[in-house]
Parts: structure tokens; sequence; C-alpha cells
């Protein structure tokens, strides 16, 4: 009897643990006031029990962190005993989400009535109903649409690209390449780049200048074995899904590129956000993305890779605070994005080069694109926050998505015109 108990009780445990509640986690905003504020966040976010949404930059801009309720007293305790000035911005990260998933379950099913597509954007859609998409596209429009398994994930899925042309038969055009969703939670990044596939595709002939001399490659998903499990169990995850050690899972994609691999930025700890990978390309996921950047060099001229969040258009080096000696190039488009975006929607981006703007990481595949695979233009763009961060609500997806669209089609349109 004790021992059935017991056993029950393992398989109840088990099964929480599973799907990752979030029940009482608190999400604060933290404001360092000068340097030594600024330093004593840099120190607690090497705590990988503390959830770091963003990392400590300037002075003027709010800390985002998330605790689980376990650590919660004593992280109050410490910014208290140093008087740094802290609010909190979701008192239960566990209701938010759940309220979160019903909404979109129905957005979801809404949509599935009401729209031919397998997607729609007024809700966030899992990985198959992505995939069923891009097949959906290739079946109606066949003289412009390709899509290709290029490989798979650690745990089986279709890593599907879908290349887009105009139809007018001719090979070996420029390359414009866009990926998204290699990191799992940031779930309006994947939205984004359907966004730009159903406007390059369904909206062809409004946009068929951006198609004339130039293809465009999309990777909508990079990394889905996370994205899946954002879905299923724990909507907070980042990186991929592969075992490490036997405490952790995961490697954080946008640290696992070989170039300057591991150098700044990165942690070699398995169980933290940031994890380098065990050695520089150890995802599957990751080497398909230099597979295909690299089957694409020469051709190539613009990659654009996006993530969430912070409004930001960062280009290389994600390394040094040194600049490319052609930066001018890389800020003359992404400027160009920020700036059609202003003008859009008031929406501000800041640009600059990611270890100046934000922060040195090294081994992201932007810096790779450049500096290996020899792309002339490579930008990051993090897109706007949503909810706290990475939750936008559903109404949130279709103002989002076309304002990025704004932004990418500017960029694109000065790439065109350079290269
Ligand atoms: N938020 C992104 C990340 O942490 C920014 C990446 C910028 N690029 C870079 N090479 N560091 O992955
Ligand atoms: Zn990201």
């Amino acid at each position: 009897m004790f021992l059935k108990t017991c056993l029950l009780l393992l398989v109840c445990s088990v099964a929480a643990l599973s799907a990752h509640s979030y029940d009482g986690y608190k999400i604060y905003d933290i404001y360092a006031r000068n340097n030594f504020e600024k330093q004593l966040l840099l120190r607690l976010a090497n705590n990988v029990d503390y959830d770091f949404f963003d990392m400590p930059r300037a002075l003027d801009v709010a800390t985002r962190v998330m605790v689980q309720p376990k650590d919660q007293e004593s992280f109050e305790e410490l910014l208290r005993r140093f008087a740094v000035n802290f609010m909190v911005i979701d008192n239960n990260v566990g209701n938010t989400l759940q309220q979160e998933q019903l909404e979109n379950q129905s957005q979801r099913l809404m949509a599935q009535r009401d729209t031919k597509r397998s997607i729609s954007f007024t809700a966030f859609h899992r990985h198959d109903e992505i995939n069923a998409y891009l097949d959906e596209l290739a079946k109606a429009y066949p003289s412009r649409v390709t899509v290709k398994t290029a490989g798979k994930s650690y745990e089986n899925r279709d890593l599907k690209t879908i290349t887009i042309s105009n139809g007018d038969g001719k090979s070996g055009k420029n390359v414009i390449f866009l990926d998204a969703g290699i990191h799992a939670r940031e779930w309006i990044a994947p939205a984004a780049a359907l966004y730009v596939i159903y406007q390059l595709v369904e909206n062809f002939v409004a946009n068929a200048d951006l198609l004339k001399s130039y293809d465009w490659v999309i990777l909508p998903v990079v990394n889905p074995d996370g994205y899946e499990y954002t879905h299923t169990s724990s909507r907070m995850w980042r990186k991929t899904r592969k075992p490490v050690s036997s405490a952790c899972y995961g490697t954080d994609g946008n640290r696992n590129f070989d170039f300057h691999w591991g150098e700044v930025g990165a942690s070699s700890f398995s169980c933290a956000d940031t994890y380098k990978g065990k050695t520089a390309f150890s995802e599957p996921e990751t080497q398909l993305v230099r597979d295909l950047l690299l089957s694409l060099q020469g051709r190539g001229k613009f990659y654009l890779t996006l993530h969430s969040y912070g409004n930001y258009l960062l280009y290389p080096w994600g390394w040094t605070s040194d600049l490319p000696a052609d930066w001018r190039a890389h800020d003359e488009v992404a400027q160009a994005g920020a700036a059609a975006i202003k003008a859009s929607t008031g929406t501000k981006y800041t640009v600059g080069s990611s270890t100046n703007v934000l922060y040195a990481a090294a081994g992201g595949s932007d810096d790779y694109a450049f500096g290996v695979a020899k792309f002339p233009v490579s930008v990051t763009m993090e897109l706007p926050a949503g909810g706290t961060g990475f939750n936008p609500s559903t109404e949130q997806i279709l103002p989002f998505v076309t304002e990025t669209w704004t932004g990418i089609r500017a960029m694109a349109e000065k790439v065109i015109q350079k290269y």
C-alpha cells in the first residue's frame, strides 16, 4: 500500500516536472542607477536559477528577470540590502501563461475553422502547422515556390526551407536568406518569418520588385524541438533539446557557431541558458544553418535572423567591440529598416553593432554569415516585447508582424539596390 502510494507520487511529481507550470514565478524589472548596481546585476545573472530576459546594459533601461518562488525572498532581500530599485511586473507567471494558452488554443481553433490555410496571424501555431503551410504554398504556387526538407532536428522534426522566386526560370540569382526561431521562446519571430513568406508568395504582385533579381530562402523555425517544447512543457525554454549532461538539456544555438566560438558572452555550464555547446556546431540545427549559409556563399547578399525582444537592428561584430571595415554598408541597410518602421508606426529601433549596443556574445549566426559565409550584409533583428517580453498576446501578432515586414521590406530594397 505504502509502496503503491509512493510510486503514484513519484509518477505524479515526474509528470508535474515535465509540464512546467511557472506557478508563483515572478517577473521583476530592476533599475540599476550606477555602475556598481549594474555590476551587481551582472553577478546575479551568472546564477542559472535566475532567468534574465535581458542582460544589464545601459543604465536607462530596466533589466527584466524571472525568479522562482523559492528564491524570491532572498532575491528581494539582496536588492533591498543594496538599495536597488525594482518593481514586480508579473506576480504569477503561471496564471498569465495559463490564460494565454487558453486564448491561443481558442484562436488556433477559430483560425482552422475560418481559413483555408494551416496558419493564421491571429494565433501562434505549432511546428506541424507551419510545415503544412509551406507545403500548401508549394502546391498552390508551383512555379514560384520550392519547399525542401533541408535536414532534421535532434528529435527528428523536418527542418523545411522555402525558396521563393518570381517564376521567371532564371537560376543563380542573388539571395536573401532569412531565419527565425533559433531561440525557442521568442514566438513572435517565426510568426514574422511566416508573414514575410505570406507577403512574398500570396501577395506577390505588390512585392514583385523584391523578387526581380533576387530569390528568397526562408527557414521559419531553426529550433523546432525547443519551439514545440515551449508549446507543450516549458514556455520560457530558449535552447535546443539535445541532452548535454545528466542534469541539463540544450545548447544556445546562437552561441554555437564556429566563429570565435566561446570567446565571450557564452557559458561553459551546460545548465546555463547561454550554453555554447560541447563543441562548435554540436547541434544538428546549427549545422543545418551553417550548410545553408555556405551553400549560398557568393549569391547570398543579405542574412537576416529574427529574434525577440528589445527593438534592435544589430550587425557584426558580436564577438568584439571593433567594427568591420565596411560597417557602413550594414548601418545603411539597418538604418533604412529602422526609419521605415519609425515612419509607419512610430516604433523606435536601436541600430548598431551587437557588442556596442547590446553586449558581446560570440558564436552567433550573424557573425558566421558575415565572417565565414561572406554575406556582405548580416543583421539580427530583435522584435519588440509583447506581454512581459516573450509573450505577445494573440491580438498583438498581426500589428507586430506587419510592422516588422515594413522594416524588412525597406532593408531588402536597400540591399537589392546596393548589390
Ligand atoms: N539577443 C541575441 C542573443 O543573445 C543577440 C545576438 C546578437 N548577435 C551576436 N552575435 N551576439 O543571441
Ligand atoms: Zn534570441
